[in-house]
């Protein structure tokens, strides 16, 4: 059989893919140029929102000061915006990691030792220790042909785990994980894998700050988990890239964008976990009242202004009606994590998360819930992903805005202002070389 080479592999892709609105990367062609060589063309000009703009100036330059100038040069310059690619480890053998590396690409995460679950010699990867010591999931089932889709599932077989160990960048404190996203230093947009049925995604396209919050929930085998804002579902694949839950709930009430999720846990998810992971409709601010207690992890990705989008509305009548939904959105926002703390097991843990800066809807959201759950505790972010990831990221926590400082009754006495400030939760703000976020995440444990 021919072996898959990267060359190869690359042309497969370029006839199967399709690729994002702005930027674009192909194999350079002609004299001179390398094999599997990337370059940028500029295909279409996004229109920039001045009103969007002017709006966010106002508010940020308050609220992050200095950091908004440079995070703003970001924004404004889309070909500067970096993509990460998250590898899919239930999609069959592929030189894929070969491939991301003749491009330059590096794995973000420090990856999980090869676990000791061996099939026909491949190794498997495991994230955590089972609960029950044993699991379907985990188990090697083999069938000897047909797509993974109609096969028991495969784990994803790490020939290149046992390489990437080594290549990782140790991180200080953040555990060793199954999800695996590479990044490029460069704006380089890998294209994206168009559906071909009965085959799964190798990968999908996301900004690596988006793992943060999966990444925060610290996902065990066996863990029921509740993904309260779901579609179109990148963060639920990369819950399921992280370990093998009991249950993963996916809630979505918009029927389009429920639709767009069931796709994509399609495209990326082999049908033997259909037992394991299922969609709902729920309004996820009843669905505290409806399952409570009943969930171990609940991660709440909010609604919210999405401010790289926002800038670039398309029609004046759609920036109004986004500067409307932007006052009412933390009303919405303060509900659903409330549901998702009612919906949580005392012990178990809520991650909020928004891929906005703005303080109203990110920290005053937390402290507003805060006060109405004594027996909500958050946790410090900050050692944990901040510290471990600062190379990557750009991390901000509490701004100094006026009306955004703590209330007093809330700070524990014995630690100092700026603890309780990092426990409210971290924000990753995008600044030139590290164009990754916005994203601000904050986690809160149910006390037992
Ligand atoms: C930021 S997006 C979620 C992105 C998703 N977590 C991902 O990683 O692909 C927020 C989602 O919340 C949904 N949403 C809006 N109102 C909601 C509500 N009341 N309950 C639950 N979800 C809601 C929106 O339709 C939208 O799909």
């Amino acid at each position: 059989m021919k072996k898959l080479t990267p060359t190869l592999l690359w042309c497969l892709w370029s006839s199967n893919c399709h690729t994002g609105p702005n930027v674009v990367l192909q194999p350079i062609k002609g004299k001179g140029a390398r094999n599997n060589e990337v370059r940028k063309t500029q295909k279409t000009e996004r229109s920039l929102c001045p009103a969007v703009l002017s709006h966010f100036d106002q508010q940020y330059s308050e609220e992050l000061g200095d950091l908004w100038t440079s995070a703003r040069a970001v924004f404004l310059d889309p070909q500067s915006w970096q993509y990460g690619v998250m590898l899919n480890r239930f999609s069959v053998v592929t030189d894929i990691m070969q491939i991301l590396q003749s491009q330059g690409f590096s794995a973000l995460l420090p990856q999980t030792q090869v676990s000791q679950f061996m099939c026909n010699g491949a190794s498997t990867v495991s994230n955590s220790n089972n609960k029950e010591g044993k699991d379907n999931l985990l188990s090697c089932h083999h069938t000897s042909k047909g797509s993974p889709e109609d096969s028991d599932f495969q784990p994803y077989i790490t020939s290149h785990a046992l390489t990437q160990g080594s290549q990782s960048k140790p991180c200080l404190t953040l555990p060793h994980t199954s999800l695996q996203c590479y990044i490029h230093s460069s704006p380089l947009r890998f294209p994206s894998q168009a559906h071909r049925p009965g085959q799964l995604k190798q990968y999908y396209l996301l900004n690596a700050a988006s793992l943060l919050p999966v990444l925060a929930l610290q996902i065990r085998d066996g863990d029921k988990v509740l993904d309260l804002c779901s579609a179109p579902g990148g963060k639920a694949i990369a819950i399921m890239q992280s370990a093998t839950p009991e249950l993963l709930c996916c809630n979505e009430p918009d029927p389009h964008r429920r639709d767009w999720l069931s796709k994509t846990l399609a495209s990326f998810l082999p049908s033997s976990l259909n037992n394991r992971v299922v969609v709902s409709a729920q309004d996820g601010q009843a669905f505290g009242q409806s399952e409570a207690g009943f969930y171990d992890k609940v991660l709440v990705d909010a609604p919210c202004s999405n401010d790289r989008s926002w800038l670039y509305s398309s029609n004046s009548q759609q920036v109004a009606q986004r500067l409307k939904d932007r006052v009412r959105l933390p009303v919405l926002q303060a509900q659903l994590l409330r549901s998702a703390l009612s919906a949580v097991r005392p012990g178990g843990v809520v991650v909020y998360s928004t891929c906005t800066l703005s303080s109203f809807e990110n920290y005053a959201v937390v402290e507003t819930v805060l006060k109405d759950f004594p027996e909500a505790e958050p946790e410090d972010l900050w050692e944990e992903i901040a510290i471990s990831l600062k190379k990557y990221f750009e991390f901000s926590s509490y701004p100094g805005h006026s009306q955004l400082r703590p209330d007093p009754s809330l700070l524990p006495e014995s630690s100092a202002a700026s603890a309780y400030h990092h426990r409210l939760g971290i924000l990753v703000v995008p600044q030139p070389g590290k164009t990754w976020g916005p994203m601000f995440l904050s986690r809160i444990r149910r006390k037992e």
